[in-house]
């Protein structure tokens, strides 16, 4: 990754320094940079780049999350001076970024957390970028972001969305929506495959959702994935792929952040929970001959897929957009979520069709900060819910596992009822430990009920 963004800058027309703690890596690197070796200059250690550097310098970091990355801050510190620049262009715990923030501004180093997305192919042809730091850090390198960028319609798909940690954590509920958007495309394929329909045809009807509504970067992959074939054995790809999926921790750290703000993006949740569980693939063998019950093919509409896949989605990027709303009030960010969706539109993974209905939604405001109550979602939902609720319901009634979609309906129906049943909870709560409630007919907290001592 960290390769592919350098050629991108070098290919833009910037000078830039390169290093990676492999010489072997660094020399792979060199001997395919091609006609852009004149904007290259290789160095084989940190000093070498911090010293090929003009000042202020700016230096990007693209290593694994977590300790690596203190690791190269450490060292880097050592070498760069007050009002040089250090960018983790990783992905990052935001928490860890926000402390970052903070110790490295004692050294009087600026410090960004950049969210990239859109893979190898984004960071070598045009990324989507999310910066988070000190506003006056980033004006030095604006023009070289903005270069790098993917563009929509012309407008670069990078931007400053906010101070310390803001980047990183837009770069993360980002790819908490990539694993719910990923985790329903799954259940329809999972659908589709038990009903018997051939992995060829399943990737025409991913390919004829690509011109519709549903058209994004993960419904074309899909549609290519399923129509590649392992060339040693002769089967489709996806046929000689183990069923575990693996996850470097953003979908778990979205989750995370939305409970202890209070929120709960559970659609977001169910795609975390079904790699996990993917994981344990002797245990659900076993478990498999041990509930041998009712697990019977779903013949289900073309049409009713797709709208339930729409649905789903829409309510997968609300919950993304509310933890949003909901850290930027608590972190104090104001961030610009309209801006937010703007930069999705192009170059990340969860590039689509959507976005651009989703900024402009967003831009007109957004009623208690839920996309799903935007005039043209709340349209898009009515229409689009009945099919979600009839995948849910006959896949459930056949017992087909379906976690993220029933996770979205579940959110949607507890959410469209203005009387609830936590009545009953706060009566319970009171009953056992008198902690208090409100009632509909008073002001005021603190009332107790008529419970026998
Ligand atoms: C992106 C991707 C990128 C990476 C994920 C994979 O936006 O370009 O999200 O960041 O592919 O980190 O994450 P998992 O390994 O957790 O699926």
């Amino acid at each position: 990754m960290g390769a592919a963004l350098a050629m991108n800058i070098a290919e833009k027309g910037f000078g830039i320094a390169v290093h990676n703690r492999s010489s072997e890596k660094l020399d792979d690197f060199m001997e395919n940079v091609g006609d852009l070796e004149d904007q290259v200059t290789p160095a084989e250690s940190l000093d070498g780049l911090v010293a090929a550097l003009g000042t202020p310098r700016a230096v990007i970091i693209m290593v694994k999350a977590g300790e690596p990355v203190d690791s190269v801050i450490e060292s880097l510190s050592e070498v760069m001076e007050p009002g040089d620049l250090i960018i983790d262009a990783g992905n990052a715990d935001f928490n860890d970024t926000r402390a970052r923030h903070a110790a490295l501004s004692e050294k009087g180093l600026n410090f960004l957390g950049v969210g990239v997305s859109g893979g190898e192919e984004g960071a070598r042809h045009g990324p989507s970028i999310m910066v988070g730091g000190d506003r006056e850090a980033y004006a030095p390198i604006e023009d070289i972001i903005t270069a790098i960028a993917a563009k929509f319609e012309g407008d670069p798909c990078a931007d400053w969305l906010g101070p310390d940690g803001a980047g990183h954590f837009v770069k993360t509920v980002h790819n908490g929506i990539e694993y719910a958007d990923m985790q329903l495309i799954a259940e329809a394929y999972g659908l589709m495959r038990t009903a018997g329909v051939s992995l060829g045809d399943m990737a025409e009807v991913f390919a004829n959702w690509n011109k519709g509504p549903l058209q994004s970067y993960l419904i074309e992959i899909t549609a290519e994935i399923l129509a590649v074939t392992d060339s040693p054995t002769g089967k489709p790809v996806v046929d000689i792929i183990m069923d575990k999926a693996g996850q470097k921790g953003t979908g778990r750290w979205t989750v995370i952040e939305a409970l202890k703000l209070g929120q709960s993006a559970t659609t977001i949740e169910a795609a975390v929970a079904a790699r996990s569980w993917s994981a344990g693939k002797e245990m659900r063998a076993a478990a498999e001959d041990a509930f041998p019950g009712v697990r019977d093919a779903v013949d289900l509409a073309n049409a009713d897929l797709e709208a339930a896949l729409l649905a789903a989605r829409i309510i997968g990027y609300g919950q993304g957009m509310a933890l949003l709303a909901a850290a930027s009030e608590a972190f104090e960010w104001s961030l610009d979520l309209a801006r937010v969706a703007e930069i999705w539109r192009a170059g990340c993974i969860i590039r689509s069709a959507l976005l651009d209905e989703i900024a402009s939604g967003t831009r007109e405001g957004l009623q208690f900060d839920q996309l799903i109550l935007s005039p043209a979602f709340v349209e898009r939902l009515n229409e689009t819910v009945p099919a979600l609720r009839r995948v849910v319901a006959a896949s459930v009634s056949s017992g087909q596992p379906i976690p993220a979609f029933a996770a979205a309906l579940s959110y949607f129906d507890t959410i469209r009822r203005a009387r609830g049943t936590t009545d009953l909870i706060q009566a319970q709560r009171d009953f056992f430990g008198r902690h208090g409630f409100e009632r509909v007919d008073k002001d005021g907290t603190g009332f107790h009920g008529p419970w026998a001592e």
